[in-house]
């Protein structure tokens, strides 16, 4: 631990000279705007990721009997055990959806959060955090699988892939979208909720380039936005960022990915608000 701490004081130098040089990015924004309603189903599909691996197979959890996703036709659930990573796969009309649940002991995720960096295999001289790597990787095979059945039962008609997680799922589905987009020709797009940062500059400026058609929705204090901090380790969050400042204010951020009036602006020291974006009540309820 002591080792990380010298770390982070050592690059805490180095945030503070990359602040001023923040205006190089030149990141493009999503070719939509954002929904709240949208936002919100999205979110019922990532809580709903928190449930029972059986009860998400035939669409009886919890978080499945919310109105908006209810009609919701579930084509797998995926899980891997060593690295202890869920997801699923269904659609409804014309969509399919990709959800990636976070940590089922959200506060001890936190606690023994770790900082380190792999390659990123996709993009030279990128790099993005390991744990989430590995745990993206675990489920790939599967994912891909359960996508391809998923757009078969769609249809012909079927003309987005559309990915969502919470908090280390947020992580998972910015790494799964990034693959993705690049699989089939039709367009994808992500919402996420209170996610870390997954990787670098690089990563996210790579990631901007082949996929701008992403939502990252923070909330009032949430520290996960927070984690690990702006420039250490050249962590950055990819654009574009949805900042509510309460349930229902919220506004489009700039496309720095770190829009400093945004989450940024806060200090960040709320699990609650984590576990409550808009107010709804994580996880599988
Ligand atoms: C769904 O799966 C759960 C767990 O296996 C089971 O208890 C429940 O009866 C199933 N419900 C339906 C409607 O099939
Ligand atoms: C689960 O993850 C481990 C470690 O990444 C991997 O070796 C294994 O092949 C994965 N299992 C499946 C079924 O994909
Ligand atoms: C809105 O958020 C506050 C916390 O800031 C919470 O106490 C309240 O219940 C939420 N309201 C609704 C309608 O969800």
């Amino acid at each position: 631990m002591n080792k990380y701490y010298k770390y982070i004081f050592i690059l805490l130098n180095f945030i503070l000279s990359i602040k001023t040089v923040k205006s190089i990015y030149s990141n493009s924004p999503p070719d939509f705007s954002f929904l709240e309603s949208t936002a919100q189903t999205f979110l019922s599909y990532s809580y709903a990721s928190y449930c029972d691996f059986d009860d998400i197979k035939n669409w009886t959890c919890p978080t499945c009997t919310h109105s908006d996703v209810e009609d919701f036709k579930i084509v797998n659930a995926v899980y891997n055990s060593t690295t202890d990573t869920q997801a699923f796969v269904g659609y409804i009309g014309n969509e399919v959806i990709v959800a990636f649940r976070g940590s089922m002991d959200i506060q001890s995720w936190i606690t023994n959060f770790q900082f380190l960096q792999i390659d990123y295999p996709l993009f030279p001289s990128a790099k993005v955090h390991s744990g989430f790597y590995d745990s993206w990787s675990s489920v790939r095979d599967q994912v891909k699988q359960s996508i391809d059945s998923a757009l078969t039962l769609c249809g012909v008609e079927c003309n987005e892939i559309k990915v969502t997680g919470h908090s280390l799922g947020a992580a998972l589905a910015t790494l799964a979208i990034a693959e993705i987009q690049g699989w089939y020709t039709i367009p994808s797009t992500m919402y996420n909720f209170g996610s870390p940062r997954v990787g670098d500059t690089v990563f996210a400026e790579y990631f901007n380039k082949i996929q701008p058609n992403v939502i990252r929705v923070t909330y009032e204090q949430d520290l996960v936005p927070h984690v690990p901090p702006e420039g250490v380790m050249g962590y950055h969050h990819i654009p574009t960022e949805v900042y509510f400042s309460t349930n229902t204010t919220y506004k489009t951020c700039d496309d720095s990915g770190e829009d400093p009036t945004c989450s940024d602006s806060t200090v960040g020291y709320s699990i609650y608000d984590h576990l409550h974006y808009f107010g709804m009540h994580c996880c599988c309820r």
